[in-house]
């Protein structure tokens, strides 16, 4: 077998006969469209614009394009600094930074390129396996008839396997617990409408699109039992970072009396960050706010603020799904 990669397939990303290819996100729902990612520095490209996006998922396709670019017969010099540059490509997500980590500490190991390809295999496989943990623990708290609210996306689009917060929604479905599912459409770029949404009618799980100024109402009529939202970045005290929107949520949700649960496997814990604070926040483009798809609807040089995440206080959860553990706010207090 060599330095051939094995075939993988997730929603958003396979590897079919040693070519890393990607499901480009900002062409969903309209098309299809897979772009090869077994370049680096072409992956450092697809991570930036979104075309490949979701904490765990960048971090499985940077490793991935590493070990693709190792059995391409890449010199050890060109690794490390393709290494390098994937680890930069996104600020906030820490999966990214631990994938690249690990590759790196294979190479620091004096790992061939077979080694580097199986490392990576490990990562996409590891990441199968915490949302079917993520997922059990998680759907074990929905109780019978709950409709659930979620953010962004966080589902099989942004993970190698089911997803984390939509992961633990499919199996609460499956399970005959969840009823319906609120998605929050995700401004400025619109991950809950086009991926959730799209992710949520592949699996026939009934589900209404909401614009994110409406939350409010549906948590004040008592129409959402449970908020459930993915982290890019979970700090030592239970703070997190996710897709900007989600700590507005979480105190809309404190208010109402509405349990809220972010959901993420260890790999987005990261305990050299001792709290929110020290989560570098991601900044994107003035014309994501601006208008989309290339279509503005505010002045052109109108100034605008874009973070691309916010951060929410372990105080405003009620508990954290892990896939090793359920923490209760409690817990991370402590
Ligand atoms: O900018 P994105 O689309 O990569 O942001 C993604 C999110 O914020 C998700 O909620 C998060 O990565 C959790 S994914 C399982």
């Amino acid at each position: 077998m060599g330095d051939d990669m094995k075939d993988m397939t997730s929603l958003g990303l396979k590897v079919e006969a040693g070519r890393l290819w990607i499901l480009d996100q900002t062409r969903l729902p309209d098309e299809e469209c897979w772009v090869e990612g077994g370049d680096p520095a072409a992956m450092v490209g697809h991570i930036q614009r979104l075309a490949v996006r979701g904490a765990p998922l960048i971090g499985v396709a940077a490793a991935l394009s590493l070990a693709c670019f190792a059995a391409s017969g890449a010199s050890e010099s060109r690794l490390r600094s393709a290494c390098a540059a994937l680890r930069g490509a996104r600020p906030t997500a820490v999966n990214l930074m631990a994938a690249m980590d690990r590759m790196k500490a294979a190479l620091d190991a004096g790992a061939s390129s077979q080694d580097l390809v199986r490392e990576a295999e490990a990562i996409f496989e590891a990441d199968v396996e915490l949302c079917e943990a993520m997922a059990s623990r998680g759907a074990a708290l929905i109780g019978p008839g709950e409709s659930a609210l979620t953010h962004c996306n966080a589902g099989a689009l942004a993970t190698a396997g089911i997803g984390t917060a939509l992961g633990v929604i499919r199996r609460a479905f499956e399970l005959g617990r969840l009823r319906h599912v609120f998605v929050d459409e995700t401004r400025p770029l619109l991950q809950g409408a086009r991926l959730t949404a799209w992710e949520l009618s592949r699996l026939g799980i009934p589900h209404t699109l909401i614009t994110d100024s409406m939350a409010a109402i549906l948590l004040r009529e008592g129409r959402v039992q449970r908020v459930l939202v993915g982290a890019d970045r979970v700090a030592a005290n239970g703070d997190f970072a996710n897709k900007v929107g989600t700590y507005g949520l979480a105190v809309q949700a404190l208010h109402h009396g509405v349990p809220f649960h972010p959901v993420a496997p260890w790999t987005t814990v990261d305990l050299d960050c001792p709290d929110g604070a020290s989560i570098p926040i991601e900044e994107r483009r003035a014309e994501e706010v601006r208008g989309y798809g290339g279509r503005l609807w505010a002045p052109e040089a109108c100034p605008v603020f874009n973070p691309s995440f916010d951060v929410t206080p372990a105080s405003l959860v009620t508990s954290l799904v892990l896939d090793r553990a359920v923490l209760t706010g409690a817990q991370l207090r402590e």
